[in-house]
């Protein structure tokens, strides 16, 4: 046999050349490669670490509120959301709050995107979807809808930074609805007073 005979060669050539006898010239290779692996293997670089899973694009950090002072509502709109640039901001009792922060919720296709870029009172005192309460009349409301709306801006007021006002373009009758003509007039004089630039007052020394 081929193999038979071939093996008988080798293990004479071993002992010819080696001295030792199969067995033991087989373990000494045997120990020698166990002693490289180990031996080796101290000194080799570690494996490369597996692949990291692909990550997110890291969200850019959020540019701080910039305060805007009064808005009128039909500017607040452009702060819905539409436009990715700008703040979403939105309104409670008239203060308008930055909730870029919240964009899940306010953003497009968010649960609440539809109170973004407007004075959503009504809507959160009554707890309604409806296009109809999404604004900031808060006439006629109950007692426990004006006490949600007040939990709400102290939510908002602790999580969001206020950045401006709503400047109430709107006729007064729409604003002061719900209130009594001789009140409304009580309430909305001094408004409009305070709002109105004091006229400029001669100064004595002007005159002759
Ligand atoms: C089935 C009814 C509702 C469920 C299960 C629900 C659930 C939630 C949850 C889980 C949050 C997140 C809270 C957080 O992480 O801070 C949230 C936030 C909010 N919910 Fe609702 N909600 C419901 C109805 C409403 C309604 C009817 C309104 C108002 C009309 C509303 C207005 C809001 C607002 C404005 C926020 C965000 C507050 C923030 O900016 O932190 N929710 N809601």
């Amino acid at each position: 046999m081929a193999v038979a005979e071939l093996w008988e060669t080798l293990k004479q050539a071993i002992v010819a050349y080696t001295g030792l006898s199969p067995a033991a010239f087989f373990t000494a290779v045997a120990v020698a490669a166990a002693l490289y692996h180990v031996v080796s293997g101290l000194f080799a670089a570690p494996p490369p670490p597996p692949p990291r899973p692909r990550e997110e694009p890291e969200a850019e950090p959020l540019p701080p509120p910039v305060q805007m002072g009064e808005v009128s509502e039909e500017e607040l709109r452009q702060y819905d959301g539409s436009d990715p640039k700008k703040p979403l901001l939105m309104a409670i009792k008239g203060q308008i709050y930055d909730v870029t922060q919240s964009r899940m919720f306010y953003g497009p296709g968010g649960a609440y995107a539809l109170f973004a870029g407007k004075d959503a009172s009504r809507a959160l005192a009554k707890m309604s979807f409806e296009p109809q309460d999404l604004n900031g009349d808060i006439s006629g409301l109950t007692p426990m809808e004006l006490g949600s709306l007040n939990d709400w801006e102290y939510k908002f007021t602790s999580k969001y930074v206020k950045v401006g006002t709503i400047r109430r373009a709107a006729p007064a009758e729409e604003v002061y609805g719900s209130i009594s003509p001789e009140i409304r007039e009580e309430v909305t004089v001094p408004v409009v007073e305070a709002e109105r630039e004091p006229e400029p007052k001669p100064h004595d020394d002007d005159t002759p």
